[in-house]
């Protein structure tokens, strides 16, 4: 294909066009559209390239710095996009790609995006969006609903009343975890007779204020990395963010926590607010939430859930239960882009107290006036798309039996694949699946016998060694294209929390089934055996051998 250097011209005529005429119907791009739109898959197959090539060639295509001065035709940039961009893009659909949360989408929200992208709404006000505003406030209410459970009476009275809201709809889980805990600091340093509050008076005016040295939010060591970017930009500062050791199970430790929060009391620093996992990143676990509820009572703080991944699982009767205790969250983050199955980004916060977000809110002349129903009014974000539209549909179209079977499918297979793995003599599972993310590593059964007995320096040097094979297997594996799992670093008891590299697996995409999980784990056994041939192996049983 040739990328020439013919070029288009820009005049009054041909921008008019480009803003009002559709492509030609043989164009380049009219044919990806009818190809996504008739076959998707056949279209992610045939256009994106499974093996990998490295980054360094990939960025001497992305590597001018200059806006080019003259236009060019939409085909030659559809066919530079298709050449370049498409064929080095992840395949995030397949179902071998197993290793992070983003995966398939239904088809339907292909056109539906298309719908919203052409109104072209903004979310940030009602003159922009009108009709968009009643129905985020909706997905919103129908969202606290399912942490909630209120009453009808409670969604009448506030899911539309302006001077409430039930939440916030934000551009991820990111963005809605920063939502909750700036809500939870200012609503802990809210104003009084003789205090403006922290939101005029900043960090320092209020701990001056309320007598406190300082501010902390606690969450287990497994907390997202959002958190830490949450007491940054609060400006808590990232040493703030407490991080409570975890159990076996990898849950906070409830021991610890306490012992935590006393401290930080006798010390004088205020506790913004306890946050809880459903559904840690690295190993889907679940932390004791009613019990991380009873300690945010006591201590008179915000409890914030961090539902991003998990919190889904509500609406599964067999495994809502595993999540018991949310229902007592002041707010709960939930990525609708991740197990809505909804593209990104879409994340959403709840809060049990329609009043919350008042603490946040802020108005300008031109727009969110103070009594409008601009939702720009409580959000952190500004301008933002119609993206509630995508997730009201996924809430309509799957419905609450296709989310609960989706949701317990995942899980299932995640239990069958632990299974796969703790019956394999080539591996070790790293964590009992609690929810659809399972973590193991390469790691044969006369090493793991071994390991069970063996000195801590003999356990220490074996554990790296494997480490460094387990990391070295999930990168060549990625390469070949086939199958992809991602990894992680672990610290588990069981070996005395030694730092660890781990694959990590989560099981989202309903196409994905045990055979294909099967072959993952045979392609690794052939591209270990292969490599071990060499070195690893013989390293390995010369460090069995000297201890
Ligand atoms: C538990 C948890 N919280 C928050 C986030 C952040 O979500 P996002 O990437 O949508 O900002 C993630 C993302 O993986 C997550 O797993």
């Amino acid at each position: 294909m040739s990328l020439t250097t013919r070029h288009a011209i820009a005049t009054q005529d041909s921008l008019n066009r480009v803003f009002t005429v559709p492509e030609d119907k043989e164009s380049t791009l009219s044919r990806i559209e009818q190809e996504i739109s008739e076959n998707l898959e056949g279209f992610l197959q045939s256009h994106i390239v499974a093996v990998e090539k490295d980054l360094s060639e990939v960025e001497k295509d992305f590597a001018d710095a200059s806006i080019p001065n003259e236009p060019i035709f939409v085909s030659q940039q559809a066919d530079f996009l298709l050449e370049k961009l498409v064929s080095q893009s992840v395949h995030t659909a397949s179902p071998s790609f197993v290793g992070h949360m983003t995966s398939a989408l239904p088809y339907f929200m292909l056109p539906l995006s298309k719908i919203m992208i052409a109104l072209n709404q903004n979310l940030v006000k009602t003159e922009t969006s009108k009709s968009f505003t009643p129905l985020e406030r909706q997905v919103i209410g129908m969202l606290h609903r399912l942490v909630y459970e209120n009453s009808d009476t409670f969604y009448t009275k506030y899911m539309h009343d302006q001077n409430f809201a039930l939440g916030a709809f934000c551009s991820g889980g990111t963005v809605a975890n920063i939502t909750a805990l700036w809500a939870a600091r200012n609503n802990a340093f809210a104003a009084t007779d003789d205090f403006v509050g922290i939101q005029r008076s900043g960090l320092t005016g209020a701990l001056l204020h309320y007598g406190y040295r300082g501010a902390a939010i606690l969450v287990s060591e497994r907390g997202h990395y959002s958190l830490k970017k949450t007491a940054d930009v609060l400006g808590l500062g990232t040493d703030n963010i407490v991080a409570i050791a975890t159990n076996d199970d990898n849950q906070i430790s409830l021991p610890a926590l306490r012992k935590k929060c006393e401290e930080l009391t006798k010390d004088k620093i205020k506790i913004i607010a306890l946050v809880g996992v459903a559904g840690t990143t690295e190993t889907g676990s679940v932390d004791p939430l009613n019990e991380m509820a009873d300690i945010a009572q006591q201590y008179h703080c915000h409890f914030h859930v961090d539902g991003a991944w998990g919190a889904p699982t509500l609406f599964s009767k067999k495994y809502g239960p595993l999540l018991a205790g949310i229902e007592r969250a002041d707010s709960v983050t939930i990525d609708a882009h991740k197990q809505l199955y909804v593209p990104m980004g879409a994340g959403i916060v709840v809060f049990k107290s329609p009043s919350s977000l008042s603490g946040v809110e802020h108005h300008a002349n031109y727009i969110i006036r103070k009594g409008s129903k601009d939702l720009g009014s409580k959000t952190l974000e500004g301008s933002r798309p119609g993206m509630a539209m995508l997730v009201h549909s996924g809430l309509k179209i799957l419905g609450r039996s296709g989310y609960e079977l989706l949701i317990e499918e995942g899980i299932n297979k995640t239990h069958r694949f632990a299974k796969m793995i703790s019956h394999h003599d080539d591996f070790e599972l790293c964590n009992e699946p609690t929810l659809n993310i399972l973590t193991y590593r390469y790691c044969p059964k006369w090493v793991l016998e071994h390991l069970e007995q063996c000195n801590d320096i003999s356990r220490i040097a074996i554990n790296d060694l494997l480490s460094r094979f387990t990391k070295y297997l999930q990168k060549v594996q990625r390469g070949h294209g086939k199958a992809f799992v991602s990894r992680t670093k672990l610290t588990p008891a069981r070996y005395d929390y030694q730092s660890m590299i781990v694959f990590r697996v989560v099981l989202a995409n309903p196409l994905t089934n045990d055979k294909i999980l099967q072959d993952i784990l045979s392609e690794q056994v052939v591209l270990a055996n292969d490599e071990a041939e060499h070195t690893f192996m013989a390293q390995l049983r010369a460090l069995v051998q000297a201890s």
